[in-house]
């Protein structure tokens, strides 16, 4: 694998919005991530870029959006966001290594990130990536996997976990899933020509216990309540960012959107079947609405 292209985690034929968020017991954890998308998102917008969109649990989420671009690795994954979406003009499906994205520069005016930063082994990488397609002034909702959790500092006292939650470096706690550091993050989006302005804590209550002790909609609450608290310190297992991006952006020329995600070249010429580029050949196949950017055809 080479430098720029860092090993990606397989979510093919996953079952994972079934069995991870509908027979999962993640009720709760789907609420409040849906209050903070709410708070962080502007009411409005024009084009908007989802990377590790998943099946689409919350691609809704985004409706002030006029157009929205979900990209994901997995093509079994965009296909499950196309069956509970579907296809129109409204939502482009878009099947691409977050590493190496294939758009043009300064292209969309916000972007979300959710669970999906916590598969990256090179989280710089992908950042930059991202600011790359982002117009100035864009916003950037990331959420992230807190290494510096409660549960993770408590079984650290006690001696039950070898890895130290304060410091920077990621936790690969499984094969391609890590947990981040909050300063760690703060200094890569920083790095990466984003402007930090708001941070909230989500998911306060993530323990079986209380979810079943509690109904789901007064936990949502007492978390919605936590969440304001996110500025001030991150204990929680997951905590969301809005960022803005900063510094210039080149110009998206109209009517550029695609890149040649191998040699950069834009645009790309377009038939019903692929785009091809035409400085290096390479030919992008379209199959049942998916445009795939993943390997050439
Ligand atoms: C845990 S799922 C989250 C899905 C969705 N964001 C959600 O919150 O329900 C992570 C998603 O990220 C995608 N993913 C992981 N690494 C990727 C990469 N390098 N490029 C594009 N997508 C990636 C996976 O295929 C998977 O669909």
């Amino acid at each position: 694998m080479s430098a720029d292209r860092p090993p990606v985690i397989d979510y093919e034929g996953s079952d994972y919005q079934e069995a991870f968020w509908e027979h999962g017991d993640r009720a709760y954890e789907d609420r409040v991530e849906q209050i903070a998308l709410q708070r962080l998102l502007p009411k409005k917008g024009n084009l908007l870029l989802e990377l590790g969109a998943g099946a689409g649990r919350n691609t809704p989420r985004y409706q002030g959006f006029e157009r929205i671009v979900l990209l994901d690795y997995s093509l079994t994954q965009l296909r499950q966001a196309q069956q509970r979406l579907g296809i129109g003009e409204r939502y482009t499906y878009v099947a691409a290594d977050a590493y190496r994205l294939p758009f043009v520069a300064g292209l969309f005016d916000a972007a979300t990130m959710i669970r999906t930063l916590h598969h990256m082994a090179d989280a710089p990488l992908v950042l930059r990536q991202v600011r790359q397609v982002l117009r100035s002034q864009a916003i950037f909702v990331l959420e992230y996997a807190n290494k510096q959790n409660l549960k993770a500092i408590l079984r650290y006292l006690l001696r039950r976990q070898d890895w130290n939650p304060f410091t920077t470096e990621p936790v690969e706690f499984v094969k391609l899933n890590f947990d981040f550091h909050p300063a760690a993050v703060r200094r890569w989006l920083q790095e990466s020509g984003f402007r930090l302005e708001r941070q909230l804590t989500v998911s306060h209550f993530r323990l079986s216990v209380l979810k079943k002790l509690f109904p789901l909609e007064l936990l949502a609450r007492l978390d919605a309540l936590a969440q304001l608290t996110g500025n001030w310190w991150q204990v929680t297992p997951s905590v969301f960012t809005l960022s803005t991006a900063t510094g210039d952006s080149p110009l998206a020329a109209p009517g550029a959107f695609f890149r040649c995600p191998e040699c950069g070249h834009s645009p790309l010429d377009e038939t019903a079947a692929a785009y091809i580029c035409p400085a290096c050949s390479r030919y992008w196949a379209i199959q049942d609405g998916i445009c795939d950017f993943r390997q050439p055809a």
